[in-house]
């Protein structure tokens, strides 16, 4: 077995997964989302505080697994050192503990695993990748075969939603309060300008419709119901609307047979309405993780590390890096 840590943002999590069958043995997350709401965001200090009090508590659950391990694996990069670094420091005394190996898990390749739990892993798979910190185009070949194809020259998609909804006062995370409020709102009592529209580039950008929301905001102030959720309607279609454009465009290049929506953001309802359309123009199979492993969970590092420990990816106690290099991120 492989006992698994996840401590990358604001959600402590730890995992067992039996290696030979990738069965998920044990899974438990507890997220800190509504310490952080009432400041509109991640705060650093209290995530590591609020990881320090919870991993133990998870690894006192995860006890009966403990003497059956083989590997304890751990998110190392990317995401915010002072977090990344809990979980690493718990999978370094577990480690010297117990005598084991260390699996050091990308934490976006962990995302990419999430598709794979209690399965075989699909490949050559064309990736879309939409969290709180990322944007972007995978074209994954296998586990050590991952080229970028598009990324966010600013904010990523999910984050984009976070301060939408800062700005309106609606509290954190705002993926889930955006996508709500947008139901009941007209999506086009308000212009929202879809970026990079007419830019040949393939890239991502949402600074842009950041700063449309912002300029709405002041407005209408102060703002009522309806026009909050006119606004995230707006939003929220624009935001998608140049997720698919760009992806449009590399699908015209790629032609994938396979592809798959990953990160926490791929929880929304409108963006899986929109790509399946897209993967049915193009004769793609459209995969996408279950629920509860769209966002941050150790389940997915646990399932990523079994690939890992095959093909004997060790790190040990004393040499594994935290957030290392973000040039060469896979
Ligand atoms: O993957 P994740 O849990 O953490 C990171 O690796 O960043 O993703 C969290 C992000 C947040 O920005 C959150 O607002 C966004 O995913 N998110 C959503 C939805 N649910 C979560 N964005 C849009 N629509 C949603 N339903
Ligand atoms: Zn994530």
């Amino acid at each position: 077995m492989i006992l698994s840590i996840e401590s990358s943002c604001d959600d402590s999590s730890i995992a067992v997964t039996e290696i030979a069958t990738k069965k998920l043995l044990f899974h438990r997350k507890i997220s800190q989302e509504a310490a952080h709401a009432r400041y509109g965001g991640v705060v650093p200090e209290l995530a590591s505080r609020l990881h320090a009090v919870d991993l133990p508590r998870l690894l006192e659950e995860a006890k009966p697994y403990l003497d059956d391990l083989k590997a304890v694996a751990v998110t190392n990069a990317p995401g915010l050192s002072v977090t990344l670094l809990e979980g690493v420091a718990m999978a370094q005394a577990l480690s010297i503990a117990k005598g084991l190996p260390i699996i050091a898990v990308n934490h976006l390749k962990a995302h990419i695993y999430s598709l794979f739990i209690e399965k075989e892993a699909i490949f050559p798979m064309l990736v879309l990748l939409i969290s709180g910190g990322h944007t972007m185009v995978l074209d994954v070949k296998g586990f050590d075969d991952i080229t970028i194809l598009a990324s966010t020259m600013d904010d990523s998609f999910g984050e984009s939603f976070d301060k939408a909804a800062k700005m309106m006062g609606l509290g954190y995370p705002g993926g889930p309060v955006i996508e709500k409020l947008a139901q009941k709102g007209d999506p086009d009592r308000f212009k929202m300008p879809i970026p990079l529209q007419h830019d040949p580039r393939i890239a991502f950008s949402y600074s842009g419709l950041k700063n449309a929301v912002r300029l709405l905001v002041q407005k209408h102030q102060p703002l009522d119901d309806r026009t909050k959720a006119d606004i995230a309607a707006a939003f929220q279609q624009a935001a998608i609307a140049h997720l698919l454009q760009k992806s449009k465009k590399i699908f015209q290049q790629v032609r994938p047979k396979d592809f798959a929506i990953v990160g926490g953001a791929s929880a929304n309802m409108e963006v899986r309405r929109a790509f399946a359309n897209l993967c049915a123009q193009f004769g793609a199979t459209l995969h996408l993780a279950d629920l509860p492993y769209c966002a941050d969970n150790a389940a997915m590092v646990g399932r990523c590390a079994i690939d890992a420990f095959y093909l004997e990816r060790f790190s040990d106690a004393l040499s594994i890096e935290v957030s290392p290099r973000t040039d060469n991120i896979f």
